[in-house]
């Protein structure tokens, strides 16, 4: 188990803001979040690089009160769940599997996704925002209830709004929200020249 930090990390290093003061929230505010600032978002995610330009990534966007956002609640994990409910948006995040151009398997779909994803992170960040991804939930359940065709693999489950107050979550997860998770050191994560075990 690695150490948390409390509030503090990130990086040391003079890494952009951007990427060093993200994080997974799991406590939100009230504060909505408008259709030009998710569109900014969405337009930072479209020119991520993707193999052979095929951009495989699909959005569903449901909104806090508004159409299929109980539905989707329901497919989260209970955990999840719980206090994903207080956030304004949250969106599946899809891939097409198969390239447009030969109808082949596209390999690289859900890496490409990822790029775009990491994009409308640093963005959302920049301005504010905060958003946790969630692989805990029920895949087929949400393409039955959404009618997801299965030209589309289904990855998983983006959480975003505005960082709230810690103290609306019940303790153990208000616990969690108070630390920053740690990482690996660059010397496990990076070979240099020859592949050291
Ligand atoms: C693909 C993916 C799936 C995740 N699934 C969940 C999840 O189901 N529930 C959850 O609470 N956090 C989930 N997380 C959040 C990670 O636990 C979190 O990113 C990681 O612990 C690092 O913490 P940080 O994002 O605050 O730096 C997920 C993150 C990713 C990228």
């Amino acid at each position: 188990m690695m150490k948390t930090t409390l509030r503090t990390r990130r990086s040391t290093q003079d890494i952009l803001p951007a990427i060093n003061e993200r994080f997974s929230p799991r406590a939100f505010s009230d504060r909505e979040v408008t259709d030009e600032e998710l569109d900014l978002l969405f337009e930072a995610a479209r020119w991520a690089p993707s193999s052979m330009n095929e951009q495989p990534w699909r959005f569903l966007v449901v909104r806090k009160g508004g159409e299929g956002h109980g539905a989707l609640l329901s497919c989260l994990s209970p955990k999840n769940a719980s206090w994903a409910d207080k956030a304004p948006v949250l969106i599946v995040n899809m891939v097409m599997r198969d390239l447009s151009r030969n109808g082949q398997p596209n390999h690289h779909a859900r890496h490409d996704l990822g790029l775009a994803l990491g994009q409308f992170t640093a963005q959302a960040t920049e301005l504010g925002m905060g958003l946790h991804l969630l692989g805990g939930f029920n895949a087929e359940a949400t393409r039955q209830a959404f009618q997801i065709p299965e030209t589309l693999d289904i990855v998983c489950v983006t959480v975003l709004g505005f960082p709230g107050d810690p103290d609306q979550l019940p303790e153990d997860l208000r616990a969690r929200e108070l630390v920053r998770s740690a990482r690996k050191p660059l010397s496990e994560l990076v070979h240099k020249g020859r592949f050291h075990g």
